[in-house]
């Protein structure tokens, strides 16, 4: 059985990431950095008739949170198959580039950039124990410069200074990471679930969490000719969804 963990799962497009891979009978770890709120989302998802769910605690911003979560996947796993990076925040708004402070964007970039960074290397030893391991880094489109450099762009005047330098960055980090691993059976990819209703934007986007967990999926389980190193958003209409960095 593959063993997935998803980061901040205990609600939006993680939980709903985790109800899909647990109907396709993998085993996930949802990620919780509250484990009383990961149990009681578990609890429910049991009664709902989901199977092989378990509430792990992981704050993505904590070493010893994610050094405890790894000895426990370790203990009763030993491997990992599927890391889903996808914990997230989009810091204090108004987030001006000539105004924004340091503190606030070093705020976001603890969570979406270092806290990636810090989950990935405490749990690739043991995604090197998996014959087919992938790592999903969730980034937006936000964190494209070839489409904030474009005016056309329908997103252009969305110039969230923390957010989008912490998302650009995480997706250098992935091409650096996919590129390392290349000769080892690794999929390392960042995918973009599309502007989506949630409570990170108090559910103003167009999109829905099963699209977005849907499109996470599709190209995160894929066989040993998918791809690496790329960047897919659920928001390009192309169908390969293919974005450009
Ligand atoms: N929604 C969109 O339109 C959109 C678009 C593009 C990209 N994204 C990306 O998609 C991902 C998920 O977004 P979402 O819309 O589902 O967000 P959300 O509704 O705000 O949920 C965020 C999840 O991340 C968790 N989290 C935050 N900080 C954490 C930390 N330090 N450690 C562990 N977990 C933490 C939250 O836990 P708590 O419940 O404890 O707060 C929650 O489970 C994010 O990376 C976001 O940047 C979203």
């Amino acid at each position: 059985m593959k063993i997935v963990l998803i980061t901040g799962a205990n609600r939006s497009i993680g939980l709903e990431i985790t109800k899909q891979l647990s109907k396709k009978g993998l085993f996930v770890y949802l990620g919780a950095r509250d484990l009383e709120k990961g149990n009681a989302v578990v609890q429910e998802l049991k009664k709902e008739g989901f199977e092989n769910i378990k509430a792990i605690e992981i704050d993505v911003t904590k070493p010893e949170s994610i050094s405890a979560a790894k000895s426990i996947v370790e203990k009763e796993q030993g491997k990992l198959d599927i890391l889903i990076n996808n914990a997230g925040i989009s810091g204090e708004f108004p987030q001006s580039a000539s105004t924004a402070s340091i503190t606030a964007i070093q705020n976001v970039f603890d969570t979406n950039f270092f806290g990636v960074i810090s989950v990935t290397q405490a749990f690739l030893e043991l995604l090197k124990k998996s014959e087919v391991p992938r790592i999903t880094n969730i980034t937006s489109g936000l964190g494209s410069l070839t489409l904030h450099s474009d005016p056309s762009w329908k997103y252009y005047n969305f110039k969230a200074t923390g957010y989008m330098t912490s998302k650009a960055a995480l997706n250098a980090y992935t091409i650096a990471l996919a590129y390392e691993l290349k000769d080892l059976s690794f999929k390392v990819n960042v995918i973009d679930p599309g502007y989506t209703a949630t409570d990170f934007n108090h559910h103003s986007g167009p999109g829905t969490v099963e699209s977005a967990a849907a499109f996470i999926i599709k190209h995160t389980v894929t066989d040993e000719n998918g791809p690496n190193g790329m960047f897919f958003s659920n928001d390009i209409e192309d169908e390969s969804g293919v974005s450009p960095w």
